[in-house]
């Protein structure tokens, strides 16, 4: 009896210290969402269930070893111990349940974070390899960069163009696929101001690393101006200006910078006017019309150094104005 009250001690004392270690590790950034603060709550939860399960594991084993070790020149057998039917039942009876309460607690709180508020506002985002686009169908806005009012819940349709994506806020807690041909939701409300990245939890490609985007966590009063700036009336962009847009928007910059740094493919800061190599030994000037022919049909010529990922449905889902803007843009960022 003894032996259980120092041990009852000792597990009582070691799961407090593990408990305290584990959450002032600061596993995960920040909670920035109404829906990361349940989420928060749960796992503060398991972590306590976790440094309980630890220390009574632990605790048992090192004392037996210390004050139960062989005595110097004891030299019988061990007694024949033949199971303890109590026990058994106890430590089959008491994880059942925990699993239980914890899976009742967990689908609780699943309903309550999926559920809609009557207020909420949608945006659409479409991922690709390897960009992310925002749409408000409310206000009729695409933008590259997540705008978000604090306080508001947001409905996300997600859906991507190629492979399967996944979006994800470390900050929001909650994470989603997004998959092709079919819509996934998911549900966040933002509740502190500030700029956070989105970053991409499927494996998805060679650029994979690079598939982020900035969301900002406005006032509704900065949400509301900037909404009325992108909805304002404004003199339609042409040329290398409209180009740089459908850049933005179509994700190119997701694989090729603007600033000389290197991505999945080249940069087309200084490309134009140059002399491209080539993956089969040749090498192209970079005009118009070789960047027509790598928009429209990625492979046929494929830059020394570079693998072959690009998409080739732009063809489709480009006009021939964009491609000439595109090709209009690219060339203002070529060498003076
Ligand atoms: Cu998209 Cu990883």
């Amino acid at each position: 009896m003894r032996h259980f009250i120092i041990v009852a001690v000792l597990v009582a004392i070691v799961t407090a210290i593990v408990t305290f270690g584990l959450e002032s590790a600061q596993l995960l950034p920040p909670v920035a969402s109404a829906e990361g603060q349940q989420v928060d709550r749960l796992f503060g939860l398991h972590i306590q269930v976790i440094a309980f399960l630890f220390s009574l594991i632990v605790v048992f084993m090192v004392y037996s070893i210390v004050v139960f070790r062989r005595k110097r020149g004891d030299t019988g057998d061990g007694a024949n111990i033949h199971g303890n039917t109590k026990l058994e039942i106890a430590w089959t009876v008491a994880p059942l349940a925990a699993v239980l309460f914890f899976s009742f607690l967990g689908a609780r709180q699943l309903a309550d974070i999926t559920a809609a508020s009557p207020d909420e506002m949608v945006i659409e985002v479409t991922a690709q390899q390897f960009a992310w686009r925002f749409d408000y169908p409310e206000y009729g806005i695409s933008s590259a960069e997540l705008n978000l009012p604090q306080g508001r819940q947001i409905l996300f349709k997600l859906t991507a163009t190629d492979v399967i994506h996944s979006f994800w806020v470390p900050e929001f807690r909650v994470k989603q696929d997004a998959v092709p041909g079919k819509t996934t939701t998911l549900r966040v409300t933002p509740t502190e101001t500030g700029q956070y990245k989105i970053r991409c939890a499927e494996l998805c490609g060679t650029g994979h690393h690079s598939m982020l985007a900035t969301v900002n966590v406005m006032q509704p009063a900065d949400f509301e101006a900037w909404v009325a700036q992108q909805t304002a009336p404004q003199p339609s962009a042409t040329g290398s200006e409209l180009g740089a847009q459908i850049a933005q928007l179509q994700g190119c910059i997701g694989c090729h910078s603007v600033d000389g740094s290197q991505r999945v493919g080249p940069t087309w800061l200084g490309l134009y006017g140059t002399q491209e190599a080539l993956e089969d030994g040749s090498s192209v000037l970079v005009d118009e019309e070789y960047l027509q022919q790598s928009i429209l049909d990625p492979a046929a010529q494929i830059t020394k150094g570079f693998p072959n990922v690009m998409p080739p449905t732009y063809k489709d889902s480009l006009s021939q104005e964009e491609v000439a803007a595109l090709v209009e843009y690219i060339k203002s960022l070529g060498e003076e």
